[in-house]
């Protein structure tokens, strides 16, 4: 039986995720910072299917210690997968250092660290990392420089890390587009929204599961590392 960590999956895409390979035999063990509640019920959804298929890890990210104490409890891993994510505007004008420590600790400072403090216990099962990027990675989405500096950061890391721990660990990306609407400071009006979805060639948003596909397709291809997919509906083509 197979393990994999998904940071962020209580509730969304890292839910979709952790569901999506526990289907597929693995193991998961799910993360949760807040989301204490919803990362419960996932749990006991799972573990009614296979008993004890399912754990539990609550972790603030941002804390370097409350990684390597995560890390440390993890004695046999597969998958790791970087999913955990802050997203909200950061005009160029008003962003100060507390944005800036936020949101480059949380989706670019973690997922190096915890690939750091995993990746002796990945390289025993010739495991993988999957990132979870964006496609304004490439491309930046205005009025979000920091998070886009993040990204562009964690994709150099796929490329990089893909690097530095062959050959005993792959490490691969997704990079989403448009895939659920953001909540809270960066919720969308109507308007905002049929803009973005004006430019997807395929005309919709895409689901959580075309994600979760993915990053098993990704788990599942030995051959492949260093590798990006871009999982979009062609929105990079009107770029
Ligand atoms: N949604 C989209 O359409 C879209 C588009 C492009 C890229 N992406 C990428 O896809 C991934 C998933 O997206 P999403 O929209 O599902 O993510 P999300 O809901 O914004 O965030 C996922 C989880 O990250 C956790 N998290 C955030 N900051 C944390 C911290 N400091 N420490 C620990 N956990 C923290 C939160 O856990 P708690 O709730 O437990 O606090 C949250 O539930 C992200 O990497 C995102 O950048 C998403």
């Amino acid at each position: 039986m197979k393990t994999a960590l998904i940071t962020g999956s209580a509730q969304r895409i890292g839910a979709q995720i952790a569901k999506t390979l526990h289907a597929h035999n693995y193991n998961v063990i799910i993360h949760y910072r807040h989301s204490s509640k919803e990362a419960q019920t996932l749990a006991d959804e799972l573990n009614q299917v296979r008993t004890d298929s399912a754990t539990l890890v609550q972790a603030e990210l941002s804390d370097t210690q409350a990684l390597q104490t995560l890390a440390n409890g993890i004695k046999q891993l597969d998958v790791l997968v970087n999913n955990a994510s802050v997203f909200y505007p950061t005009p160029i004008q008003s962003a100060d250092k507390n944005d800036w420590s936020k949101i480059i600790n949380t989706n670019l400072m973690t997922p190096f660290f915890l690939s750091q403090f995993l990746a002796a216990t990945l390289a025993k099962n010739q495991g993988c990392i999957i990132n979870i990027v964006d496609i304004h990675a490439q491309r930046p989405l205005k009025n979000h420089a920091i998070y886009n500096i993040s990204k562009a950061g964690v994709a150099m890391m796929t490329q990089t890390l893909a690097k530095e721990l062959a050959p005993e660990i792959r490490v691969c990306g997704v990079a989403p587009g448009s895939i659920l609407w953001p909540e809270n400071a960066a919720e969308l009006n109507t308007e905002q929204k049929n803009k973005m979805l004006n430019k997807i060639p395929l005309n919709k948003q895409g689901t959580p599961q075309d994600i979760a596909n993915t990053v098993l397709f990704l788990a599942n291809s030995p051959y492949i590392t260093g590798q990006i997919i871009n999982v979009d509906g062609g929105r990079t083509l009107n770029q």
